[in-house]
């Protein structure tokens, strides 16, 4: 019988994952890392740390073309924020050369929900912008997760509409869940946790509800701001409901559309780097 868990706690150590991603994940259990231990395992990897330096310049930020470097980038976003973009990054690059298409494609989906998170947190402040914008970044992480450990099976479902029963079907467990585990045994901020854990349903979510219902809505959100074949949300009459409940008005689907439509060149062009 597999144990999903227990193979998701042996990620960091399997040969296959990156050393510098498995530096990044030890600096979460150091409570003494500092910037410059980060500093130093980032520009190991030049093309993470210029990915890195140009997610900082995202126009979401506002610092547009301002940062050059990452002493830059962690003095205006602070370190746990840079910490956690370079984990994102490289744990997306996981998904390898071999199905580089698809891992653009839901890296794309990933920004786009991050950045509807982060205008969503805007405008009903529920925690910290960048802390909504990583939260939606991370949503997906977990179909990252299950196609690292059984790339054979996952391959055939992973872009499925119905991702999520078949995900149960396979695994016993569908990729919110999984994601949550990996960024608990990996030791993200708890509202973190639970806004990927939940994405799909708020079914139990006990604690971090603000960031939670932010992050649910944003998914549902990009399947019609940016429909694609990765964008596994769904909106609709409850969604829409609860959106109006927390305060948000339709003007501002409007408006949050027009921002992730200006913001795509930026999103196409990480790509290429
Ligand atoms: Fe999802
Ligand atoms: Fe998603």
């Amino acid at each position: 019988m597999r144990d999903i868990q227990k193979d998701i706690r042996s990620l960091k150590t399997l040969s296959t994952i990156p050393v510098v991603m498995k530096r990044l994940l030890e600096t979460i259990n150091d409570e003494n890392s500092s910037f410059v231990d980060l500093s130093e395992i980032i520009q190991h990897d030049q093309s993470l740390s210029e990915r890195v330096v140009a997610i900082a310049n995202a126009p979401y930020f506002w610092h547009s073309g301002l940062i050059n470097n990452l002493e830059q980038a962690t003095l205006l976003l602070g370190y746990d924020l840079v910490r956690s973009i370079a984990i994102s990054i490289s744990v997306f690059d996981l998904l390898g050369k071999d199905e580089a298409k698809r891992m653009r494609e839901l890296w794309a989906h990933s920004y786009e929900v991050g950045l509807i998170a982060g205008l969503l947190c805007d405008k009903v402040p529920v925690t910290s912008g960048a802390v909504c914008f990583l939260g939606g970044l991370l949503h997906d992480i977990g179909r990252v997760v299950f196609y690292t450990l059984y790339a054979p099976e996952y391959r055939a479902i992973m872009f499925d509409k119905a991702v999520t029963e078949k995900e149960t079907g396979l695994f016993d467990a569908d990729h919110s869940a999984a994601g949550g585990w990996f960024l608990e045994y990996s030791l993200f901020p708890e509202e973190i946790i639970f806004a990927v854990r939940y994405h799909h349903s708020l079914k139990g979510c006990e604690r971090h509800k603000g960031i939670a219902v932010t992050v649910h809505l944003a998914e549902a959100l990009s399947s019609v701001l940016t429909p694609g074949k990765e964008a596994d949300g769904v909106w609709n009459e409850d969604k829409e409901s609860l959106f109006y409940r927390n305060g948000l008005k339709k003007e501002d689907i409007e408006a949050i559309g027009l921002i992730v439509r200006q913001e795509t060149p930026f999103i196409d062009n990480f790509f290429e780097m």
